[in-house]
């Protein structure tokens, strides 16, 4: 079996791609590098001692993308490319749009063409949107979103969905994600994120290795157990494995499924913290600093779905997510090389 990957260089990508080659299965890597190294395509190699083909190509290029196609046999895609900044996406919209939706239709356009219709789709908890209550499932009304990125996400389910109901030969896996962090075992794969980050792991992570001062809090009178966000965090080889269980599903039957990736467990913003100091025997200072515009309180899975029909369950706790996130920044003080 051959996957395409879209977007396989990238945090969740890469990761992907290492237990799909260990699964055995065979990937095609295509990325255009926008957010990411191509020694991150060295390393993947590096884990699993494996080869594969990769491309540097934008999923918007027809062209460029309907050749690939022709040139490898790609049995299923894993959609993960995409632009993913929320605060970037309000000042640009145009660009998410276009990045996000324009390049979604791009690929499937020709992956109709060529006969491949098995695809899974990195959505987000964010499709949630403000209203619904955690712990959040797959069947609560989904599209209240409040910023560009989100509603690309929102917008592409949308799609996906009504390409099903068009023709019933697709077999589609929407996966919605929570919050992604740690980082491979190895310590040489990790999330190498541009500028100042903007979600709470990797900016945690460069307090500790010096890179930045201190921590912003972004708010602590919420209505949680110490006033600070509550979120569910999960390690990025889980969100990975879940990938490989979807991309069985896909391969063995038509459908349209939607499944939660998340460990159904909430963890405060200061909950983090303490737990990061805790793996690393780092001290994090932070100050507590106004709300943060768009975030909620309290957004946690509930996981059971993805358990039932595609057990899978996640198995790392916030202390492994803490120890592999601080060992590949530790590691890799600026990243991937290069
Ligand atoms: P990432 O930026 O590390 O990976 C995305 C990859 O896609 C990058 O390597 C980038 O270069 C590539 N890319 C972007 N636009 C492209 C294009 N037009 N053509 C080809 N390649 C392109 O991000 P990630 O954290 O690995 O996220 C992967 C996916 O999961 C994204 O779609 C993201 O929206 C989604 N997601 C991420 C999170 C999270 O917190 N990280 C949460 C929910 C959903
Ligand atoms: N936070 C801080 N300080 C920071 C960064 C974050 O206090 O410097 C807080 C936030 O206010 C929030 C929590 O830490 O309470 C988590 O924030 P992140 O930015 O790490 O993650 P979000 O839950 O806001 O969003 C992430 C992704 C979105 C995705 C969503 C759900 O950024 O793309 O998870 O999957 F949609």
């Amino acid at each position: 079996m051959a996957v395409l990957v879209t977007g396989g260089a990238g945090y969740i990508g890469s990761h992907t791609c290492v237990e799909l080659l260990n699964a055995g299965v065979d990937v095609v890597i295509v990325d255009n590098f926008y957010n990411c190294k191509k020694s991150s395509i060295d390393r993947i190699k590096a884990l699993t001692s494996r080869d594969f083909k990769w491309y540097e190509c934008d999923i918007r290029d027809h062209e460029g993308m309907d050749a690939i196609f022709k040139k490898e046999k790609i049995d299923s895609v894993i959609h993960f490319a995409g632009l993913k900044a929320v605060g970037e996406s309000v000042q640009k919209p145009l660009e998410y749009f276009d990045n996000n939706v324009n390049g979604t239709l791009v690929l499937l356009d020709v992956m109709r063409n060529n006969g491949c219709k098995k695809i899974v789709f990195s959505s987000s908890a964010t499709v949630y949107g403000m209203n619904n209550v955690s712990p959040l499932t797959e069947d609560m009304q989904v599209g209240g979103v409040t910023n560009p990125y989100g509603r690309t996400k929102f917008m592409i389910e949308c799609i996906l969905q009504d390409l099903y109901v068009s023709d019933k030969e697709w077999s589609i896996c929407l996966l919605r994600y929570f919050n992604p962090i740690g980082a491979h075992k190895s310590g040489t794969m990790g999330e190498d994120p541009n500028g100042i980050p903007n979600n709470l792991m990797p900016y945690i992570t460069q307090v500790a290795i010096g890179k930045r001062e201190q921590l912003g809090v972004f708010g602590n009178d919420y209505d949680t157990h110490d006033g600070t966000g509550v979120r569910d965090y999960i390690h990025v080889v889980d969100l990975a494995l879940g990938h490989v269980k979807a991309v069985e599903k896909v391969d063995g039957e038509n459908g349209l499924f939607i499944y939660n990736l998340g460990t159904g467990k909430g963890y405060s913003v200061l909950d983090v913290v303490k737990a990061f100091e805790k793996a690393s025997g780092q001290t994090i200072p932070y100050q507590i600093m106004p709300r943060r515009a768009g975030d909620i309180a309290t957004c946690y899975s509930d996981p059971s779905k993805a358990l039932n029909e595609l057990g899978w369950k996640a198995e790392r706790d916030i202390e492994e997510m803490c120890e592999d996130s601080w060992r590949w920044q530790s590691q890799n003080p600026n990243g991937y090389p290069d």
